[in-house]
């Protein structure tokens, strides 16, 4: 500020803690009620437990930077404890990885390990990544930020990779190729072996998207539940994300970035010592890290343990399956594919000819939300998503009688819109 009389809407004096503390309190009163487990994404709450576990890690560690374990040799040891014990949970007898701020962070940064692995192996000048359309947004932004060229390949009516289709899109220039596990739309996992294959035919490097599955999946599999191959046992997969703030029960923002060895992490360091002030390594896209998410991750993995995780899966794919009876049982409604795992969409039945009876799935959504509900509205198609975790099992009778309600307002009725994510203020 130049004139130090002008205008300034930060106040010009400080004000009392308490005032500044209360004023913060009114602001989130219109925010999504997560804590009644009315919010099917977003937030992941492992419990009243969890949480305080959570929050007193966040509170040592506040203040800490990451930006130099030299510094702060703990949060180094946290950082190489949870990929570890990440790898075990992956079967990546060889990974290594480190921490990011979340989901996109760690694609991003897959995205330009295998860009740049492409260029030194292979001499790949001009890299094109492969994916599904069903996979996460954040694979285009990082070809958008990396320059590499998307090639975007359809979905089989079961929601997962052509496979045929990404056959004839992987080739030569093929610097990277996507899985999910599951996928974030509908929820369905894409055949890891068959994707991984074709990148090994070319030499590119194959990412599975475990953001969402990858604390999830592997407790599953102990539980009994059928997993297909999806992590590091799969020959060809080469990285794998998985996020502890999701179904980790971690607070925001921390994930894992994995790859199959130490040789190929390599390409995801950013090592520099061209400026004035020395030498200057990151493994990720920050600079400055806070210390808060690393902490609290390492204090829930250890609370929770292997029998915490499970007990959590169980209970939020028991929740899940839950929803999906109750949905198949509401006329006009069904669920896109057949996920099993912890994440949906609910669409309408196309069939119904009759229009008094037909769902608008947008506007149900509208009802939803009016119901003080908050499930995302995506497509194409037009679906309702939701992200199961273990904190919506309170109230799914609740969420089951009202969509059943919300559904007959809306029957024959006026169309919604999609809405998710559209502010950018
Ligand atoms: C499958 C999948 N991948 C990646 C992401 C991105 O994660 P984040 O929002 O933590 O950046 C998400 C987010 O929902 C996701 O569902």
């Amino acid at each position: 500020m130049t004139d130090p009389q002008a205008p300034s809407t930060l106040p010009s004096i400080g004000r009392p803690a308490d005032e500044v503390m209360a004023d913060l309190t009114t602001k989130r009163s219109d925010d999504v009620r997560w804590a009644d487990g009315r919010t099917f994404g977003l937030v992941f709450d492992g419990g009243e437990d969890v949480r305080a576990v959570a929050e007193q890690a966040a509170r040592l560690y506040l203040h800490e930077n990451a930006l130099n374990t030299l510094a702060f040799p703990s949060l180094g040891s946290i950082q190489s404890e949870i990929c570890g014990w990440t790898s075990d949970l992956l079967n990546g007898s060889r990974a290594a990885g480190f921490l990011t701020s979340g989901g996109t962070e760690s694609i991003l940064c897959a995205v330009l390990a295998a860009r740049d692995r492409a260029l030194a192996e292979r001499g790949v000048t001009e890299p094109e990544l492969v994916l599904p359309i069903s996979a996460h947004a954040a694979f285009h932004k990082g070809a958008h930020m990396f320059g590499l060229r998307t090639r975007t390949v359809p979905v089989t009516d079961e929601w997962t990779t052509d496979l045929d289709a990404m056959a004839d899109a992987v080739g030569p220039d093929t610097a990277l190729v996507v899985a999910s596990a599951p996928q974030y739309p509908q929820g369905t996992v894409d055949p890891v072996p068959e994707v991984a294959a074709m990148a090994v035919e070319v030499g590119a490097s194959c990412h599975v998207d475990a953001c969402m599955g990858g604390f999830v999946l592997p407790f599953a599999e102990l539980e009994g539940r059928t997993t297909q191959p999806w992590d590091f046992r799969v020959e060809g997969v080469t990285s794998i994300s998985a996020d502890l703030h999701k179904l980790g029960y971690a607070p925001k923002g921390v994930s894992v970035i994995l790859h199959r060895s130490r040789e190929l992490r390599r390409y995801q360091t950013f090592d520099f010592d061209g400026w004035l002030a020395g030498r200057y390594i990151t493994p990720n896209m920050q600079g400055t890290r806070s210390g808060l998410p690393m902490a609290a991750a390492w204090a829930v993995l250890q609370y929770l343990g292997v029998d915490g995780y499970r007990r959590l899966v169980r209970t939020t794919l028991d929740t899940a399956d839950t929803i999906r009876s109750g949905i198949r049982a509401i006329d006009g409604l069904r669920i896109l594919g057949n996920p099993v795992h912890h994440l949906l969409a609910i669409s309408a039945e196309p069939e119904i000819e009759d229009e008094t009876r037909r769902i608008d799935l947008l506007a149900l959504g509208e009802a939803m939300a009016d119901r003080g509900w908050h499930l995302d509205r995506q497509g194409p198609p037009p679906s309702l998503h939701m992200t199961v975790s273990a904190g919506n099992t309170k109230a799914v009778n609740e969420f089951l009688a009202d969509l059943s309600e919300a559904a007959e307002q809306v029957r024959g009725g006026a169309t919604g819109e999609a809405t998710q994510y559209a502010t950018l203020e």
